[in-house]
């Protein structure tokens, strides 16, 4: 539309793998993950997880990139011009408008989130000086107050948003492409070296037993199996397919998001590894007294077991600087799509868009950020019912629960029924040559079948009062 496409950025072939794994690989791999995979008993959970990903997650993926790179556009231009001469016409733009609008709310409490990391690391790094001195409940109570304390976290959300800003505001190859193959590779040695480690701790076995183990899932555990595979490799929202207009055409979208599948799946077992392997080296009973199943244990009792485990002193830092470079490339490319929304549909320069972007998702973060025990009335605000509790709640069972699902069941819709046959199977080939009858398996079942399906059945579920947020 406003800009040509000689304007738009792009990315070189290992450029745009290291941006989308990037993007894939974050809190949801490192933090969100470990604990429900804990809280849902492992092993069986696991496999559902993997089926998720290759059946649901893969196909809308691809989906994703192709009309991404066919159009060159970001999402709400890229759903006007794939939809053109289609049945629904322009109002599929809607689809592009729900993933801004949803990657807008997403970034402003997952920055928030990263900013934590952030703190941690710092924290992790004066214990490791100082000496850690906090004994089991104190280390719970500490992290009560870091998050009731409004500035401080208003301020961490602030810093994270600031560096995330500063890199979108460089652009596509020389901000998103240069951070993300200076950060992944980085990311992957600092896990490599934490699950070597874990081979010597006492839990290392149990931890694998637990993670592979056959035993039975819940109804519940099926819902957040495949709701966390949305999030996980950042489908639903239009962060695939903005990487994707950036993507150069000799480029295989099959083989490319394949490998971002199995990036990502394969960081988030490594991170099991080592999470597991320190939760299990606890007796049963203080794991029982400590963690129950909560989300928290990654700023509540994490730090205690670093620092009672050979090395901590070098491992507690390098964990929280891992996972908050994991949080930066994905908070990178959920800044992108709306940054990208603004220069392609408002003809904005990439400076005025990132920063005007990144400024609103800020101010949209206020609440969240006060949200935890420093406003009263933000921190009990339910506006959705009992189900939520707060600011930040409210918005991450929005998104979560419904952006996510409608987004992933929209885009598997359109590509699946509407969009053009032709387009989407010469887009497909490009790059990777005849892809012969995986062509059908992906359009004509997944995409039409399997993943409305499944997504549907999610959306009921949420409608009958489930949430897996
Ligand atoms: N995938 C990221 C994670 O696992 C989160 C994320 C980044 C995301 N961009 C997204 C999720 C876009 C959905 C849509 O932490």
């Amino acid at each position: 539309m406003a800009n040509g496409s000689n304007e738009r950025g792009r990315f070189g072939q290992l450029g745009f793998i290291f941006a989308a794994v990037g993007s894939a690989i974050g809190l949801g791999n490192i933090w969100k993950f470990p604990y429900i995979t804990y809280a849902n008993d492992g092993g069986s959970f696991v496999l559902v997880y993997l089926v998720a990903i290759a059946l649901i997650g893969l196909p809308i993926m691809m989906a994703e990139l192709v009309i991404g790179r066919r159009t060159r556009q970001s999402p709400v231009g890229a759903f006007i011009d794939a939809a053109k001469g289609r049945l629904g016409g322009r109002a599929w733009g809607a689809v592009g408008a729900l993933g801004v609008l949803g990657s807008f709310i997403l970034l402003s409490y997952y920055a928030l989130i990263a900013g934590w990391t952030v703190y941690y690391f710092g924290q992790c790094l004066s214990w490791s000086v100082r000496g850690f001195d906090l004994e089991g409940q104190a280390l719970g109570e500490a992290f009560g107050g870091f998050l009731a304390n409004g500035p401080l976290q208003v301020g961490f959300h602030a810093l994270f948003m600031l560096v995330t800003v500063g890199v979108v505001t460089l652009g596509v190859r020389r901000g998103i492409e240069r951070v993300t193959k200076l950060l992944m590779p980085v990311l992957g040695a600092i896990l490599l070296l934490l699950v070597v480690n874990s081979f010597w701790s006492p839990g290392f076995g149990e931890a694998i037993r637990f993670l592979f183990h056959v035993g039975p899932v819940t109804g519940h555990g099926l819902l957040e199996a495949v709701g966390h595979a949305f999030f996980t490799l950042s489908v639903g929202m239009g962060a695939m397919l903005t990487y994707g207009s950036y993507m150069t055409s000799r480029q295989s979208i099959p083989r490319s998001a394949v490998t971002i599948c199995f990036l990502d799946t394969l960081i988030a077992i490594m991170a099991c590894v080592v999470m597991f392997s320190i939760i299990f080296s606890v007796s049963a009973a203080e794991r029982a007294a400590t963690f129950g199943k909560s989300a928290t244990i990654l700023f509540t009792t994490l730090p205690r077991m670093f620092y009672e485990m050979p090395l901590g002193v070098v491992l507690a830092p390098t964990f929280y600087l891992l996972v908050g470079f994991a949080a930066l490339t994905s908070t990178i490319s959920l800044l992108e799509v709306v940054a990208a929304y603004l220069i392609d549909q408002r003809g904005l320069s990439r400076r005025k868009a990132s920063l005007l972007a990144g400024g609103a998702v800020f101010a949209f973060g206020i609440p969240s950020a006060l949200s935890l025990g420093a406003s009263g009335a933000l921190s009990t605000l339910a506006p959705l019912g009992e189900r939520t509790a707060g600011f930040f709640d409210t918005m991450d069972y929005t998104v979560s629960n419904w952006v996510l699902p409608l987004g992933g069941l929209l885009t598997a819709i359109f590509v699946g029924w509407f969009f053009s046959r032709r387009a989407s199977s010469q887009e497909l080939a490009e790059g990777h040559g005849d892809v012969g009858r995986w062509y059908f398996v992906w359009r004509g079942v997944l995409l039409r079948f399997v993943c409305p399906v499944a997504i549907l059945w999610i959306i009921w579920a949420v409608i009958g009062g489930r949430s897996f947020a």
